[in-house]
């Protein structure tokens, strides 16, 4: 598909003058990463992510239709849009502007949000100061919202056409949340040697997953709760003229047919080698961008330390991943939870702010609520 595929331009505003439409949609983990970017958030490299299950946003977006009157063009053509954002029952005017340009990279695709007037009312299962990033479970909740609408305004879009075109929103808000509409593992960014991948959408990983990855576990803990030190934005910037950029984004598209089939196959210790290395090279690029950063913290390295002693003295497939910042994601498999959720509490949890970390495991995606 292509991008004109995605513009829908007839609709009749007055067929769906008032309501609102509330979805529940997931954050999700990267295996391989995406750590560079160009043009309109078309990623440099394929990623392919584990979508969550406990951690997610839940969006209600109330729409009414706008007098025509009030429809006042701005420069570039881009709408005043009339909108109103709540998180968590509070009025949020600081993060309108991420919504604002969002709208404007959206507004060819789904012209019809110009002549609504929203109320955006947003809240996160996982606490606000966690450090946990919110825009994959935010933006990919707000693009299921508008596209609830579009459903509304024309009927016959397949389920299909609903959640391709509900990725290929939510990647113009973030890159990472075009992997937030489904589960279980979402493949990101062309690949030929993964059927159906595209830089424009996030895929369902398109073979059959081992069981071994079956409900996978993910225990994320909060080392540092604070604002993110970098945001992905200037991150994907420092990419651009990075000494090391050519032979990262190969890495990673080697690393995305490695992983494809360990995925198939099962095999844990080569999933355990792979997913560290993409989580150290991720870091290792910040670490030798310019400007440079370092955003692990003493704490996050000290459980390394702990899980790679843990591995060696018990042989269980315990491992970990990290996002752009210093909180660690344990991953291990089902059936080794109960050991592994004992070595956790015992030895890593001291190590996490005021003790705290996430249970999550693999979910299936983002579900309609009705509304509240
Ligand atoms: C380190 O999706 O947050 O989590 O497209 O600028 O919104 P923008 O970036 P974002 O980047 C996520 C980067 C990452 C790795 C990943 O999730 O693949």
């Amino acid at each position: 598909m292509t991008e004109s595929d995605f513009i829908f331009n007839n609709f009749k505003i007055s067929t769906l003058p008032s309501g609102s439409v509330t979805w529940k949609t997931p954050s999700n983990i990267a295996l391989v990463k995406y750590w560079g970017k160009e043009g309109n958030q078309i990623p440099k490299n394929t990623s392919i992510s584990f979508t969550l299950s406990a951690c997610f946003t839940q969006t209600t977006l109330e729409y009414r239709e706008r007098q025509p009157d009030k429809l006042i063009s701005t420069s570039l053509n881009h709408q005043d849009y009339n909108f109103d954002i709540y998180f968590e029952g509070e009025k949020k005017d600081d993060f309108k502007p991420k919504i604002q340009k969002f709208f404007e990279r959206i507004e060819k695709y789904v012209p019809f949000i110009k002549h609504y007037q929203f109320v955006i009312k947003s809240e996160n299962s996982f606490p606000h100061s966690s450090g946990i990033a919110s825009s994959a479970s935010g933006m990919s909740a707000l693009a299921l919202c508008i596209m609830s609408i579009e459903k509304m305004l024309n009927p016959t879009i397949t389920n299909a056409y609903f959640n391709k075109k509900a990725s290929f929103l939510a990647r113009l808000g973030s890159g990472s949340a075009c992997r937030s509409i489904e589960g279980a593992l979402i493949v990101w960014g062309a690949h030929p040697e993964i059927e159906g991948s595209s830089n424009l959408y996030g895929i369902k990983f398109p073979y059959k997953i081992h069981d071994n990855f079956k409900n996978y576990q993910d225990t994320i803990l909060l080392v540092d709760k604070g604002e993110k030190q970098v945001s992905s934005t200037v991150g994907h910037q420092l990419m651009l003229n990075h000494p090391f950029a050519a032979q990262r984004f190969q890495q990673a598209q080697q690393n995305s047919s490695k992983i494809s089939k360990i995925l198939q196959t099962g095999n844990l210790k080569e999933f355990i080698a792979l997913v560290e290395s993409e989580a150290l090279t991720l870091h290792a690029m910040m670490m030798t961008s310019n400007p440079y950063f370092i955003l692990m913290k003493p704490n996050t390295l000290k459980i390394i330390d702990k899980i790679w002693q843990f591995r060696a003295e018990t042989g269980l497939n315990i491992c970990f991943t990290l996002d752009a910042g210093a909180n660690v994601h344990v991953l291990y498999p089902e059936k080794e939870k109960e050991k592994i959720n004992n070595f956790i509490i015992k030895e890593l949890a001291p190590f996490c702010q005021e003790n705290h970390y996430i249970c999550d495991s693999i979910g299936q995606g983002a579900i309609q609520t009705p509304n509240t």
